[in-house]
């Protein structure tokens, strides 16, 4: 059963490069649907009851200029499980780009890759980019807010329906943008989340209370324009990052988007007290390398301890041309890495969890972000042209141990956050939850696997009406959470 079906678009890059991206599990859906009486493959556990929600992107009209995976608006693809049933419902969010864009019946916006003179301003910034909020999916306090990597209005969803409610303001005290990955802590109800741009300041950071407005802000100096996406929190610290990979602004001048990293600096990573000021940052200096995505940090006694997945040559082989070079990029080659902060010394130690195998994605127990956790929930990365999560990895910090799961042939999953199940008493106890599209059947399902036995395979599958194009992150929404 379909709601507001929408006009089927060819959507296609303007240079007619066949762009991967634009194609085959990557491709844009364009009806929105809700649907129930789903055939499962198993049994649905009973006591899993919560929302799994997916963000990623969608473009919706055909494309101006080149594209980029990150352009394509926001659709958020939820399955919300109760008493052994499951709804699937996908939504585009509605943000104020996506409205415009729906009026005026095309694209307003070129994407990163292209000259945005041309194009409306786009974020609080003043920024000529189109927000499309198409990055995470983040739970506080009742909410959905859909985010965007390179900050924008964090938009906030009814998690059921996915109904965009609007930009997210936390009561007008919000002023500026916002980044992908804000961290919340479920015990004092706070947020933390930054704020990055091209211009100064470069990073600003800050919290959002538990009563839902923004009670600290800061601006923190970095060194020039950075493209930091994730951050840490503890239980008395956030730490924010450095790191040695920026837009090259020779070529921004001449409306050309190309990155540069500078193996010459180190990368830094600043640990402030959770509503300290900016003078008490503490700046720790590591190897060079680029981080998308932390895993989590906590602190025992005088040290922090961070794992991450950590890209050790954030730099594009070869040079070719712009397709080329974007898809190169793309490429996520990250390993799951161990930084220890001394804070009295303000020394650094790092290495290796685990050296061969490219993992990202990473997600916990959101109940124990800025806590210890021993398990990290990660997705392996095929080695192929473009980026395709063939299975799931569980890392066991305490025995070094390492289970999995791998989708089969031509089958390619999405982050899977730790769904806790009814009663939950530990790190594992549970489920892990996760979209699989198949390549060549063009079709689409939900796994649902035993967070403490994924080599187990899953314990259930419920099969989608519809193809989920791969996409970005994902929550899991407990059901104690939407009361
Ligand atoms: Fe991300």
């Amino acid at each position: 059963m379909s709601e507001k079906p929408m006009a089927v678009a060819t959507v296609l890059d303007e240079q007619d490069e066949a762009n991967p991206y634009l194609l085959g599990v990557y491709a844009p859906v364009h009806e929105q649907i809700t649907a129930e009486n789903l055939k499962v493959i198993g049994e649905i556990p009973r006591d899993l009851n919560g929302v799994y929600l997916r963000n990623g992107p969608n473009a919706r009209h055909p494309v101006r200029g080149r594209y980029h995976w990150f352009d394509g608006d926001g659709m958020v693809h939820a399955m919300h499980f109760e008493n052994g049933r499951a709804r699937y419902r996908n939504r585009y969010v509605r943000t104020r780009a996506f409205e415009a864009e729906s009026s005026a019946g095309e694209s307003l916006w070129t994407g990163v890759m292209e000259n945005p003179k041309g194009n409306p301003p786009g974020t609080a910034r003043g920024l000529r980019l189109k927000d499309s909020a198409n990055t995470d999916v983040i739970f506080h306090q009742g909410r959905v807010l859909a985010t965007w990597y390179l900050c924008g209005s964090p938009y906030s969803l009814d998690p059921l329906s996915l109904e965009t409610l609007g930009a997210e303001t936390f009561l007008d005290t919000l002023t500026g943008d916002f980044m992908a990955h804000p961290k919340v802590d479920e015990r004092t109800g706070e947020l933390f989340w930054f704020d990055y741009g091209p211009r100064a300041p470069y990073l600003r950071y800050g919290v959002v209370g538990a009563g839902g407005t923004v009670e600290h802000c800061v601006e923190l100096e970095l060194p020039g324009a950075r493209l930091p996406h994730d951050m840490a929190i503890t239980d008395e610290h956030a730490v924010l990052m450095d790191l040695p990979l920026y837009q090259d602004l020779d070529a921004a001048r001449q409306g050309r988007y190309k990155l540069t990293f500078d193996r010459g600096l180190p990368a830094r990573f600043g640990v402030i007290p959770r509503r300290g000021q900016a003078h008490q940052i503490r700046w720790f200096e590591a190897k060079p390398c680029y981080i998308y995505h932390v895993v989590n940090a906590w602190e025992s006694g005088d040290e922090i301890t961070m794992d991450v997945c950590r890209v050790g040559r954030p730099a594009p082989a070869g040079d070719g041309g712009p397709l080329a070079r974007m898809l190169s990029y793309l490429r996520l080659d990250a390993r799951m890495y161990r930084y220890r902060f001394d804070l009295r010394t303000g020394r650094t130690s790092e290495g290796f969890v685990d050296e061969d195998h490219n993992t990202e994605f990473p997600s916990i127990d959101a109940r124990r972000t800025g806590r210890a956790t021993r398990y990290s929930y990660n997705v392996s990365v095929k080695d192929a042209e473009t980026n395709l999560f063939d299975g799931l990895v569980r890392y066991d910090n305490v025995t070094g141990a390492k289970q999995e799961h791998r989708f089969g042939e031509h089958r390619y999953g999405s982050e899977a956050p730790f769904a806790p199940r009814d009663g939950s008493a530990g790190e594992d106890d549970g489920y892990l939850v996760t979209f699989v599209t198949d390549e060549r059947e063009g079709t689409s399902e939900v796994q649902i696997l035993s967070a403490s036995d994924l080599a187990a395979g899953p314990v259930a599958r419920v099969l989608i009406p519809q193809r989920v194009p791969l996409g970005f992150h994902a929550t899991w929404v407990r059901s104690d959470q939407l009361r």
